[in-house]
């Protein structure tokens, strides 16, 4: 009903205005009195925790997604190698599994079944195993050996939003945590990249509060049959996961790639018109992403593709060569998927809905898939 929906046409785009709560929740109450990070729902021995010597996160859909976010970041913080894959490919590879292997599952439900028999698969072969999921008492987490909750509230609608969000959160202080304890991080770095994080739901709240530029170009782009997603470093997660969304939602052809991979084969995938979103990594950040990335729009705006750029606030570089250019606030380099994501959550959303589908319940699709 429409008071379920909070006023909103659908769940979609109420638990899309829910993502600054969602976020505010999974970092409610994960530091101790001095500032430090304490996960206490770990079940697992900090000592044990400590001597990982590898992390694989494993996940399907949206939540795999999430996985590869957190790679950047855990491996960054941590030094400790993290892999991330499918949960339903995992366990036919043969995987090279032992007790100081942190096994990480993501699942908003906690009842998807490739992703739990690749758990139970990987507790069989010794390792341990971590929960980051949404739903309290599932069986995901009931058979892990650690659970990290989101604390995000009930996801209704089958595309994730403010789970995805909530997970890549989680993922960051699973990543802090470790950090922590390997006295990897110092505890004046945690809390600043704490801090970071807390301001973010008000900057995702910035985001939402100036939507209708995005739901404008959304309308306007409804006969589209085919849109590219071009993103680098953390933003690669979140371009194939602005594709995912326009899949699932509106039914039209979408793709992701890592945006160094252009010129080696989706170049060629480029003639006049063609949609090209471009996630720009930050102007701040280390390397030389933001260059690459600027070079890599005007290579695809020079053959005649129509550029639609999620950069940070005062990118200026971006703005000559972007048809439209959806600015997210700036934050540190490896928190941005928590908003670059938004926008195309939004964008994927308001087309599907100008073009009458349910967005809530896309055809094909199940909430949580209970079956191999
Ligand atoms: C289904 C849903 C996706 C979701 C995936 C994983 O395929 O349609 O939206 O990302 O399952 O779900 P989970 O509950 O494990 O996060």
């Amino acid at each position: 009903s429409a008071a379920e929906k909070g006023g909103y046409d659908s769940f979609m785009e109420k638990e899309i205005n829910e993502q600054p709560k969602a976020v505010e929740e999974t970092l409610l109450g994960r530091t101790d009195a001095e500032g430090r990070l304490a996960l206490d729902e770990l079940r697992i021995d900090p000592e044990e925790l400590k001597n990982t010597s590898k992390i694989i996160v494993l996940a399907c859909g949206t939540a795999a997604y999430a996985g590869q976010v957190a790679k950047y970041a855990i491996e960054h913080w941590t030094r400790i190698p993290v892999e991330v894959e499918l949960a339903h490919e995992f366990r036919y590879r043969d995987p090279i599994i032992d007790e100081t292997t942190l096994v990480v599952s993501i699942s908003q439900s906690g009842e998807t079944m490739d992703t739990l028999m690749a758990v139970r698969y990987a507790k069989e072969q010794g390792a341990r195993t971590l929960a980051i999921c949404n739903t309290n008492g599932s069986t995901i987490p009931r058979e892990s050996d650690a659970v990290l909750y989101l604390h995000a509230g009930p996801e209704i609608a089958v595309a994730s939003t403010k789970a995805f969000l909530a997970m890549v959160t989680a993922s960051y202080l699973l990543g802090l945590y470790l950090g922590q304890l390997r006295g990897q991080l110092f505890t004046g770095q945690i809390k600043d990249i704490l801090a970071d994080l807390h301001s973010i739901p008000s900057k995702i709240q910035s985001i939402l509060d100036n939507a209708d530029q995005i739901k404008d170009l959304a309308r306007r782009m409804a006969d589209t049959p085919s849109v590219l997603f071009l993103g680098r470093h953390v933003g690669f997660p979140v371009a194939m996961e602005g594709a995912l969304k326009l899949k699932e939602l509106a039914y039209i052809h979408a793709e992701g790639f890592a945006a160094g991979e252009l010129k080696h084969g989706p170049i060629a995938l480029i003639e006049e018109g063609q949609p090209v979103f471009v996630v720009v990594p930050s102007p701040h950040g280390r390397h030389s992403l933001h260059s690459k990335v600027v070079s890599n729009i005007q290579e695809v705006r020079a053959r005649g593709a129509k550029t639609i750029t999620v950069a940070e606030d005062g990118d200026d570089a971006v703005r000559e060569f972007s048809e439209t250019v959806f600015h997210v606030p700036e934050t540190q380099p490896l928190l941005m998927p928590l908003l670059t994501t938004v926008p195309l959550q939004i964008f994927a959303c308001a087309l599907a809905a100008e073009k009458g589908y349910d967005v809530d319940q896309p055809r094909n699709l199940a909430k949580s898939v209970t079956v191999e």
